[in-house]
């Protein structure tokens, strides 16, 4: 028996949460996968209400009561500030200490790919994000704010464990899944420190992988060969803000957010398992979200959790489903968040 704590959170992620919950009791039926789901209200309408983002003590609770995760988005124009999401998002990231946020980069069906030609052979890579520091450390601050001399500093953090540890999961993950080559991306050519640094540990740690190739490229021309030549990735590892960004370019190639799956981990702790999309405040209460990212994302969680033939048999169904045309709309379908993801419990057969 696992326990998951589930957060749906904001705007469209309770309503892309439900369809993976509906796609985990059924795998429960049909893999004997034994979860106990308890949900929490974390979320804007809460801080709204109460002012509470993340309650105290929430970060102790949910090691100590539960093996993982699973969290639809945070983001609500009613705050504007966005202080609550980074409170319960990043708050959980960084307490945590969840220093993997891995964000696979697939092509399910030839159709979804925006690129010309490219086939799902081609687009099958994984990126390794820092997830705990870098330019998300929240250090800066401001100087005559509002004046016209003001100044506002934004600094950056890397430290050597920090970097290290995310490298060397990049390499332990190539080795272990076969992948031939990790490209590391900075921009070591302007930000000198910080980048030195990176480049030192990523050669150090390479060395301790003699079978897999280790490459570097300046983040800004992975941006352009990411869309010109996606099948030259096999694992991308590089910092917290280059990863945000470079993966949503990454779902771009693959169909859009609405597919995008990731996990937010510390290997052996509880960790995070969201979508990559956020709250999508436009399409929030429409019923036309895509369930997909979601899903995937639980599949993710159960492969965490040791239920790999179950994760398989998930992402199995999605790509039937996707193929027989039984998608939400932004994949080019007519069918409501609820009907795409009941199209996916349908098609999950038993072991
Ligand atoms: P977003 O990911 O919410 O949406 C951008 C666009 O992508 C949407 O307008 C929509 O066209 C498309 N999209 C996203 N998810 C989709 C889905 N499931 N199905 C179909 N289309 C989908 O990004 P944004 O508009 O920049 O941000 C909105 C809010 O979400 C902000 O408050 C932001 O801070 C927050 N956010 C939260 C997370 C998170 O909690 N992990 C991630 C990203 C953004
Ligand atoms: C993501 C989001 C978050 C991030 C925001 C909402 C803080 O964009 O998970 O990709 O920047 O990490
Ligand atoms: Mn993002």
């Amino acid at each position: 028996m696992k326990r998951i704590a589930v957060i749906p959170g904001d705007g469209i992620g309770p309503e892309v949460i439900a369809q993976a919950v509906e796609v985990l009791h059924r795998v429960e039926q049909a893999h004997g996968v034994r979860l106990e789901l308890v949900h929490f209200d974390w979320g804007a309408d809460r801080f709204l209400r109460e002012g509470v983002a993340l309650p105290d003590g929430a970060l102790q609770m949910l090691e100590r009561d539960f093996d993982a995760i699973l969290a639809g988005a945070f983001g609500d124009p009613r705050v504007p500030s966005n202080e609550h999401a980074e409170q319960i998002l990043l708050g959980m990231r960084r307490g945590l200490d969840l220093y993997i946020n891995l964000r696979p980069v697939r092509l399910l069906h030839e159709r979804l790919t925006p690129l010309k030609g490219r086939t799902e052979a081609e687009i099958d890579f994984v990126v390794f994000r820092e997830n705990t520091e870098g330019a998300y450390c929240g250090a800066g601050g401001f100087l005559k704010r509002g004046t016209p001399e003001e100044i506002a500093t934004q600094e950056e953090i890397n430290t050597r464990r920090g970097v290290e540890r995310i490298v060397a999961a990049a390499f332990e993950h190539a080795r272990r899944h076969g992948r031939q080559r990790v490209t590391m991306a900075d921009k070591s050519n302007v930000q000198r420190f910080g980048g030195d640094l990176w480049q030192r540990v990523f050669r150090e740690v390479a060395a301790r992988y003699e079978e897999i190739e280790a490459e570097h490229q300046y983040v800004d021309a992975m941006a352009m060969f990411m869309v010109l030549d996606p099948g030259r990735y096999d694992v991308v590892v590089t910092n917290n803000l280059f990863g945000d960004i470079l993966t949503d370019l990454g779902a771009g190639i693959v169909g859009g957010l609405g597919v995008a799956a990731s996990g937010n981990i510390h290997p052996g702790r509880v960790s995070l398992f969201e979508p990559v999309h956020g709250s999508a405040p436009p399409l929030a209460g429409k019923g036309v979200a895509n369930p997909i990212g979601a899903i995937l994302t639980a599949a993710m969680m159960l492969e965490y959790l040791g239920f790999d033939r179950a994760a398989r048999e998930i992402e199995r169904a999605v790509r039937e489903q996707i193929a027989a045309g039984e998608t939400t709309r932004d994949l080019g379908g007519s069918l409501s968040t609820a009907e795409a993801g009941r199209a996916i419990c349908r098609r999950i057969v038993g072991r």
